[in-house]
């Protein structure tokens, strides 16, 4: 078994590798005059782990090509990140279920598949191909452990992330409860934990994706009119987008981290461990 990676995931692709005790195989990514994206693999295996995030077109686009290029192999794909997964449903008449969409351009050419924390287990279904998801809940916690915290308070967004939340402080066996939106009037929304109370305390906000970081920022700035001591914010996958990183810097949060389903510069956790596991089945 060899692994293989687009050019979006090629650390985590490589510590998949070592957790695997496998080799990587080198890729040339170019792209021809016109734009098109190319890649010639080197020499591949009768098994092959293709690692490959979605995180914009070009990489949905690379990926694709990669599994035409593992053709003769088992290949066994693995989608750390996957965008488009939420537009879930079709949320008005006219509208695309993205998810589906993407789910179903991976029906040939892979014998199964891996997904990291989808934004939606339901679009499993959309697969064609056995899908196992993995969740990086205690690799988090794991993170938040060796931050060496007091006491801290973990804390999900929404109702929606509080079974992740909770997976999360696990680990730990720390306080978790989730932040619930009271409206005060037409212009002014109020963010608190539903059942504790955050003052005086180390806050870690989890949630799958941090995008634009609003959500997180928004909270933080109401947390420390609680009394919170120090608010932090970490997700599975770190899309980030528009400044989003420094948006939640410049509005207070001490720490920003994330795993490598997306390479960033705050990845400070892994998510190879969790894939070699679900590869060895
Ligand atoms: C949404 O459903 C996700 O779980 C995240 O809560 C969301 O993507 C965060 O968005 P943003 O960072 O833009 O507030």
């Amino acid at each position: 078994m060899k692994v293989i990676s687009t050019e979006k995931s090629q650390v985590l692709a490589a510590r998949i590798a070592g957790a695997l005790n496998t080799t990587i195989v080198d890729v040339k990514f170019s792209r021809f005059p016109d734009g098109e994206l190319y890649l010639a693999a080197g020499e591949l295996d009768d098994e092959t782990v293709i690692v490959g995030s979605v995180t914009d077109s070009d990489a949905l686009v690379q990926l694709l090509l990669m599994i035409d290029a593992c053709e003769g192999s088992r290949n066994h794909l693995v989608l750390p990140y996957m965008g488009y997964a939420r537009q879930d449903k079709r949320f008005k008449n006219g509208e695309p279920i993205s998810a589906r969409a993407i789910a179903r351009l991976f029906r040939n050419g892979v014998e199964d598949c891996i997904t990291v924390n989808i934004h939606e287990p339901e679009v499993l279904k959309y697969f064609g191909v056995q899908t196992t998801n993995i969740s990086l809940g205690k690799d988090v916690g794991a993170y938040i452990k060796s931050m060496d915290l007091n006491d801290p308070l973990i804390l999900s967004p929404d109702d929606g992330a509080l079974a992740f939340a909770e997976n999360v402080a696990s680990v730990g066996g720390w306080d978790c409860d989730h932040l619930e939106k009271t409206r005060l009037s037409g212009v002014e929304v109020k963010m608190a934990p539903k059942k504790l109370c955050a003052a005086s305390r180390s806050v870690v906000i989890v949630d799958d994706i941090i995008s634009t970081g609003g959500t997180i920022a928004t909270a933080a700035g109401m947390l420390y009119k609680q009394g919170a001591t120090n608010v932090y914010a970490t997700c599975v996958h770190g899309v980030l987008i528009g400044g989003a990183y420094v948006h939640l810097k410049a509005n207070g949060i001490r720490d920003v981290f994330c795993s490598d389903t997306i390479e960033r510069g705050c990845s400070r956790f892994s998510a190879a461990n969790c894939i070699a596991a679900a590869l060895r089945g």
